[in-house]
């Protein structure tokens, strides 16, 4: 398995051992599978990663709440072996979940159930923005869901992704978090990064950033962990932060 597909474990390890946050499935696999146990992230890691988890389905049930009537799919893109589809299937009528072939071949052999469609992509290239659309339905709002991915992308191909979504899906939200160019090349900083030798390939300093590549988007809010909106996007509160945008709604 690739380096930066390996950081999908101390993900894993930190959903399931956090007794805060209430993922079955994530217990289920580390549980009979022990050794993964060795990724696990120090205390602090695992509250970070466990809080944006929690953000993140959140904001799948926030949006379902205020578009009841909506049919939502959710998109993880880079999912790893997140359980977001099982965690939030109440609020969703279709998943999508996509990673490198060797992720969507281990999650396979570990899950007991997986999202609706599974695909096998790499986001740096853009083919698998036509596998995402076969898989949708025409009556289906996408929310798509870059959770622990941007900073591992080249920084091209990110902005290009924020700007393929509105030119090739009608109406949708994507959810992310956003590491600021500081950490770029800097992955030491991080201890469970650095220790699979993974490395962050770019970083992005505001939102306004994504907006001028992709300007049919619009911004629904940004902020960092753990503190309310509305701050402004200045160090230290853009060295990382969440951020929702939607486009065409
Ligand atoms: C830190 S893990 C996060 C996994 C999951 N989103 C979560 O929160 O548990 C990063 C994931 O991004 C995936 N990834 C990184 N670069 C990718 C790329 N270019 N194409 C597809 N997936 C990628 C890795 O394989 C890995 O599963």
């Amino acid at each position: 398995m690739k380096t930066v597909s390996q950081t999908l474990f101390f993900t894993l390890c930190a959903r399931a051992n956090d007794p805060r946050f209430h993922d079955p499935m994530a217990e289920e696999i580390v549980r009979t599978h022990p050794e993964i146990s060795q990724h696990s992230p120090d205390w602090i890691t695992q509250k970070i990663i466990t809080h944006r988890a929690s953000f993140f389905d959140g904001q799948i049930r926030r949006i379902k709440k205020n578009n009841p009537t909506t049919n939502l799919a959710l998109i993880n893109l880079g999912g790893g072996l997140c359980s977001r589809f099982q965690r939030v299937k109440k609020d969703i009528s279709n998943s999508i979940h996509l990673d490198f072939p060797e992720v969507i071949e281990a999650l396979k052999d570990l899950f007991p159930v997986t999202a609706s469609h599974l695909i096998s992509a790499d986001l740096n290239d853009q083919d698998w923005i036509g596998q995402v659309k076969n898989a949708l339905n025409e009556s289906e709002t996408p929310v798509f869901c870059l959770e622990g991915v941007s900073m591992y992308l080249d920084k091209t191909p990110l902005l290009n992704l924020f700007n393929m979504l509105p030119t090739n899906f009608s109406r949708g939200f994507i959810v992310c978090d956003l590491l600021h160019p500081f950490f770029q090349h800097r992955a030491y900083i991080v201890r469970s990064v650095a220790q699979v030798g993974a490395s962050f390939h770019s970083g992005v300093t505001s939102t306004k950033e994504i907006i001028d590549a992709a300007p049919l988007l619009k911004l629904d809010h940004a902020r960092p962990p753990f503190v309310p909106t509305g701050l402004p996007q200045i160090p230290p509160f853009n060295l990382y932060q969440f951020a929702i945008f939607s486009w065409g709604l």
